[in-house]
């Protein structure tokens, strides 16, 4: 007797007519090319792929500003590609100084503590960012091999304004460091070689605007030296580096790569490379302080104060009198905009990676979420946020543009 044929019901009856505007915290929308790559299957390990890889791993050092021969692709979510840039770095019993300012950067710490690493947290205070003296004396005081760090915590809207400080200061203190670019890479400035970084996260969901499942690290010359020195197997097998090398470098077998996610990783790659970085930075940039202005004018306010403010994902305070989870479900039935909830914090998230940052995004976005408050009963001011989200989407044109 066979387990019987369960009762599915088509995916057309599942999802919606039209698509959902994905304007949360990731996955973000894709551009057309990046889904229509995504729907390709090439053969792993012949020469079209090869093409492809090493076209990939060109691009990405321009989006990761680095000369690194070592950067790798991980068929996985961002979390697999932190979780191989800890595990190939850091052996056990090896002392790790983790900064952790919310949700994603305390899971590097997790991630540090199951490779039996001694691992001491930072916790920065909420809403505020990564302080430098403090990161100094914990720096002098611990000795760590590794630190880790996200340039932007996701979570609580977090901006570790302070980044290439702690870098310089890791390196004099001659330890590796790891940070987590998974929201604001191609959205923000990041220099890996410049900053003296030696591994850099990034998933594929969100500022490269590409799907989930398909992420990169990227790890420089001196961590793979540290890589190349273990005498010790790594408990990992998909995440070992030396492993992943084989297929990135080496044009050899490791696992079969995820072709369709790899193409699509392609294409959002090239398109940050047509748009350069400089003017990609500049529009999101405009894009975000453009929304954050609407939302105040609207009579609503910001989480994190303007200094530690991240620019990729913006948190706003839910009013007492309304629930953040009837207005997110509010506003997909009704406007077919999604926003994000949050891990913690009574906020809600717009994200502003990828094409989430692009004009007419931002007004569908702003009506959705202005409409949809006002018809839970809470009282704001639509026509002004709207109409400053214009004036100021201008003014800023043309005060960053110039
Ligand atoms: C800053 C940051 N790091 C790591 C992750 C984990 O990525 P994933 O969910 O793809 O594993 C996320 C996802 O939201 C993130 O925002």
């Amino acid at each position: 007797m066979y387990i019987q044929v369960p009762n599915i019901v088509p995916l057309d009856n599942i999802l919606p007519d039209e698509p959902l505007l994905m304007m949360g915290a990731g996955p973000v929308p894709i551009p057309a090319k990046v889904a229509s790559a995504n729907s390709i299957v090439i053969n792993h390990l012949g020469n079209t792929m090869a093409q492809i890889i090493e076209q990939v791993k060109a691009m990405a050092k321009y989006v990761f500003q680095t000369e690194s021969q070592h950067i790798l692709g991980v068929a996985g979510p961002g979390s697999a590609a932190m979780e191989m840039a800890v595990v190939n770095l850091v052996q056990p019993g090896d002392k790790v100084l983790s900064i952790s300012n919310g949700f994603f950067s305390s899971r590097l710490a997790d991630m540090a503590k199951r490779a039996d690493a001694d691992v001491h947290v930072y916790q920065v205070p909420n809403g505020e960012y990564a302080d430098v003296s403090a990161v100094r004396a914990l720096l002098e005081q611990h000795q760590p091999k590794v630190l880790t760090i996200v340039q932007g915590e996701t979570s609580n809207t977090v901006y570790n304004r302070s980044l290439p400080e702690i870098c310089q200061l890791a390196k004099a203190h001659n330890c590796l460091v790891i940070v987590d670019a998974v929201c604001t890479l191609s959205t923000m400035p990041l220099e890996m070689d410049k900053w003296n970084i030696d591994a850099v996260i990034t998933g594929g969901q969100k500022g490269l605007s590409s799907i989930p499942g398909v992420s990169l690290v990227a790890f420089s010359d001196l961590a793979w030296q540290v890589i190349s020195e273990r005498q010790d197997t790594l408990r990992h097998w998909c995440l070992d580096a030396k492993l992943a090398d084989q297929f990135w470098y080496k044009k050899s077998y490791h696992y079969t790569a995820p072709v369709s996610g790899i193409l699509a990783l392609h294409e959002a790659l090239r398109l940050v490379c047509n748009e350069t970085l400089p003017k990609r930075f500049e529009r999101h940039l405009i894009c975000s302080l453009a929304l954050q202005a609407s939302i105040e004018a609207m009579g609503l306010s910001l989480y994190v104060p303007q200094q530690a403010r991240l620019n990729s994902v913006v948190g706003i305070n839910v009013p007492a009198e309304l629930n953040a989870m009837e207005l997110l479900n509010f506003m997909s039935a009704t406007y077919k905009v999604e926003i994000s909830g949050s891990f913690g914090p009574n906020i809600v998230r717009i994200g502003q990676m990828g094409e989430q940052s692009r004009a007419h995004n931002l007004f569908r976005t702003v009506h959705a979420f202005g409409s949809s408050m006002k018809a839970l009963g809470v009282n704001v001011d639509l026509p002004n946020g709207v109409a400053v989200l214009e004036s100021q989407l201008q003014q800023l044109s043309k005060q960053i543009r110039g």
